[in-house]
């Protein structure tokens, strides 16, 4: 079976009680059973959040390490900030597929520039948690 990580980076824990208007209701939890209930049959889903940038980088590399077949990640605001987190990407060579729940190009200037978008093979920005499912099932299909 297929291998894929999904990443969430900082404040992605406090989802559902965070800015609701933006980001939903549903939690992480929510999330991660509403994608085991759809892939679980056909994937192994390993999930991993952390608020630290370099937890973050160590669970990519273990990740192209541990043959994984791609990679998820919303790197939240580290999405536009870190270019270890971009290095980091680059460096695993692993189909990956970025996620924003909301629009970011839609949002603040200061949101609407992605530092980790060239390493992704995809973006996919203001879907939800339904950008997560797409970005699965495209994995699957490679
Ligand atoms: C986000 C967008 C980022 O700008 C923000 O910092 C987040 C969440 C999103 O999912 O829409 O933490 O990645």
């Amino acid at each position: 079976m297929k291998k894929i990580a999904i990443i969430n980076g900082p404040n992605l824990d406090r989802l559902g009680k965070r800015e609701p208007e933006i980001y939903g209701k549903a939690t992480l939890a929510d999330l991660e059973n509403a994608l085991r209930a759809e892939f679980g049959g056909a994937a192994e889903l390993a999930f991993f959040q952390s608020n630290h940038e370099g937890a973050i980088i160590d669970r990519i590399a273990q990740a192209a390490d541990a043959g994984f077949a791609g990679l998820v990640i919303n790197p939240g605001a580290l999405t536009h900030t870190s270019v270890a987190l971009r290095d980091a990407l680059l460096g695993a060579h692993l189909p990956t597929i970025e996620v924003h729940l909301s629009n970011i190009y839609k949002r603040e200037e200061f949101r609407q520039k992605s530092l980790t978008a060239p390493a992704c093979v995809a973006v996919i920005s203001g879907l939800g948690l339904d950008g997560y499912h797409a970005a699965i099932r495209h994995l699957l299909k490679a």
